[in-house]
């Protein structure tokens, strides 16, 4: 049998999406005309939702996306803006059964605008307390560090975030944006400071960039988690590496397939991973623009890999474990 009913009626845990990245069209025409923002004039792609969908579909690389996903966040400037974003979200994910999401979220694409930190901050907790209370979903924030920028302007926003990593606001540490060229080494010192404070740390490695970028997450950065991470065949004694010390890596099929890093999820290192015991997640990334939320890339892992009802309840399993959550709040969800 094909699985997707059960695939649906999974409670599922999500471990990598972007809240920004959940900005659906729709929404982004209708911020930038309340806050008053300019869009393009010279891409045609923002004549309208239609348009700027199907530009959508016709990415070319991380690169190509990061443009879109970069200036589609622009129209966000108020709390209520950061609410709605991420309670539309945490509805969207509830009605594919997510019960605990770990997201994403880029504050200084923001705050180089001149949005302030507790602006975003309050706007995404007011979304997270409204999902816990509506539907028992339970979140973490993860910051993430924008590659793209320097390390010692990274380290500043690092800074800045600190007093909620340390207040557990925030849960964690991540790096994002443009990948090759930008090794995890060059963010040291932040996530050594991190580590000192004893905090949960992932980075995006082994996306375009090749395997070593995986290995430089784990031996400089102490990173106990890896996003995207599809690299691994290419260095046997690392991935034995990540099942023993059980590093979460969290896939996101739809998301290589749209940006393409892959032509297609049968591509994937599943079986291998699953093999080898190395833990894994299925997840959205940037739902809004690659075409699909976390059911849809379920769905996508089935289609291509026919996976067993034992092999969907480990990754279930792992999904839970490993997640960054309160022990009890994984014995709930066990
Ligand atoms: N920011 C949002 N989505 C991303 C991705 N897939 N890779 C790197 N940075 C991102
Ligand atoms: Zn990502």
């Amino acid at each position: 049998g094909k699985l997707h009913n059960l695939l649906l009626d999974l409670p599922k845990v999500e471990h990598h999406m972007h809240l920004e990245g959940s900005l659906e069209p729709d929404l982004l025409f209708e911020l930038a005309a309340r806050n008053k923002i300019d869009l393009p004039k010279d891409d045609e792609a923002f004549a309208s939702s239609e348009s700027l969908l199907a530009r959508y579909g016709r990415f070319t690389s991380l690169d190509d996306f990061l443009h879109y996903y970069f200036i589609g966040m622009t129209t966000l400037v108020t709390g209520e803006d950061f609410e709605s974003l991420a309670y539309a979200y945490f509805k969207k994910a509830h009605s594919q059964n997510v019960v605990h999401a770990e997201v994403f979220f880029d504050p200084q694409a923001h705050t180089t605008r001149g949005v302030k930190s507790e602006t975003i901050l309050e706007g995404f907790q007011k979304a997270q307390r409204r999902a816990k209370d509506e539907f028992g979903l339970t979140s973490e924030l993860i910051v993430c560090l924008l590659r793209h920028i320097s390390p010692a302007d990274c380290h500043q926003a690092y800074l800045e975030a600190l007093p909620d990593l340390k207040n557990g606001k925030i849960r964690g540490l991540g790096l994002s944006s443009t990948e090759k060229g930008n090794p995890p080494h060059l963010y040291k010192e932040s996530y050594e400071d991190a580590k000192k404070h004893g905090l949960r740390l992932t980075a995006h490695a082994g996306e375009e960039a090749d395997v070593s970028y995986m290995k430089s997450a784990v031996d400089d950065l102490g990173c106990t988690r890896i996003d995207h991470g599809i690299k691994l065949r290419d260095d046997p004694e690392l991935l034995k590496r990540f099942a023993r010390e059980k590093i979460l890596i969290s896939m996101c099929p739809m998301s290589n397939v749209e940006l393409r890093v892959i032509k297609s999820i049968p591509e994937l290192p599943v079986r291998e991973y699953l093999n080898a015991k190395v833990p894994f997640s299925i997840n959205s990334d940037d739902p809004a623009y690659f075409g699909g939320y976390i059911q849809e890339n379920y769905c996508g892992v089935q289609e291509a890999f026919n996976l067993t009802v034992e092999e969907w309840a480990e990754i279930a399993m792992n999904a839970i474990t490993l997640s960054w959550c309160s022990e009890e709040r994984k014995d709930e969800m066990l």
